[in-house]
C-alpha cells in the first residue's frame, strides 16, 4: 500500500509506506534537509572518526561506525554496549545537533510515535560491499520507544525480518532521503542491510550513510 501526502506545515513532499503493525518508510522525509544534515555530520566526524569496530566475536565491521549524542553505541572484543565516551578520543561524543533530533522526532510522529526524545545517534557508513547481518536492537532500556533510520547517499536493500532471526525478511529498498520508523509492535525486529552494490550518489560519492536514532535511557 503506498500513501501519498502533503504535508502543509513542513511545506515538503513524502510518501508513507507501511511495512507492517508498528513500522513505516517515509520516503524522501529528510530530502530538503540534505545539504545541513551533512554539514552538520562533517562537524561530528572531525571531533569523533568513523572506524571499523571489532564485534565480541573478534571481526572487523564492514560498515565505519561513529556517534552523536549522550549515549553512543560501541562494540569490542567485551560486547556490544551504549558509552557515553568515544573509546578512540576518551572523550564525550560530539552532541547531538537539535535539528537531528526534531526531524527524528517528526519522523517516529509521523508514524504515531509521540514525544521521541533521541539520546544516541548511530552513524553507520557503507562503502560499496559494506553490509550489516541480521540484528535487533536491544541494547536500549525503554522498548516503547522507537528507532528512527536515516538513508543518505547511495541506495540499499534494507532486510526488515520477523522476531525470530530465521523468520522470513522483507525486502525494502531504501534510497537517499528514505526514513524508516519501527517501533511497538515491530520494536524487535530482525533487520540488517545486503550488501551494497556499487552506484554513485552527487552528494556522497560510493557511500550510504545511516543515521540511526535512539533513546537509550
Ligand atoms: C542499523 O540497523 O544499525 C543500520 C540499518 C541501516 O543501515 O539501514
Ligand atoms: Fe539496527
Amino acid at each position: 500500500m503506498t500513501l501519498s501526502l502533503f504535508d502543509a506545515e513542513e511545506n515538503k513532499r513524502t510518501w508513507q509506506e507501511p511495512l507492517c503493525d508498528g513500522a513505516l518508510v517515509l520516503r524522501g522525509f529528510v530530502l530538503d534537509d540534505e545539504t545541513k544534515i551533512l554539514a552538520a555530520l562533517e562537524d561530528v566526524l572531525a571531533q569523533s572518526p568513523l572506524r571499523n569496530m571489532v564485534t565480541p566475536g573478534g571481526f572487523r565491521m564492514s560498515v565505519a561506525m561513529s556517534n552523536c549524542g549522550t549515549y553512543g553505541w560501541v562494540t569490542d572484543r567485551g560486547g556490544y554496549r551504549y558509552d557515553r565516551m568515544d573509546p578512540e578520543s576518551g572523550n564525550a561524543w560530539p552532541a547531538m545537533p537539535d535539528f537531528f533530533a526534531k526531524l527524528a522526532q517528526e519522523a517516529a510522529a509521523q508514524a504515531g510515535f509521540k514525544n521521541f526524545e533521541p539520546d544516541a545517534c548511530l552513524i553507520n557508513r557503507y562503502e560499496v560491499g559494506a553490509r550489516m547481518s541480521l540484528h535487533q536492537d536491544k541494547n536500549e532500556c525503554d522498548f516503547t520507544q522507537p528507532i528512527v533510520s536515516v538513508s543518505l547517499g547511495i541506495p540499499a536493500m534494507f532486510l526488515f525480518g520477523g522476531m525470530r532471526r530465521e523468520d522470513k525478511a522483507m525486502r525494502v529498498p531504501l534510497a537517499h532521503g528514505d526514513v524508516v520508523v519501527w517501533g511497538g509492535a515491530a520494536r524487535l525486529r530482525y533487520h540488517g542491510v545486503l550488501a551494497v552494490k556499487t552506484a554513485s550518489h552527487p552528494l556522497l560519492g560510493q557511500h550510504r550513510i545511516n543515521l540511526t536514532f535512539r533513546k537509550v535511557n
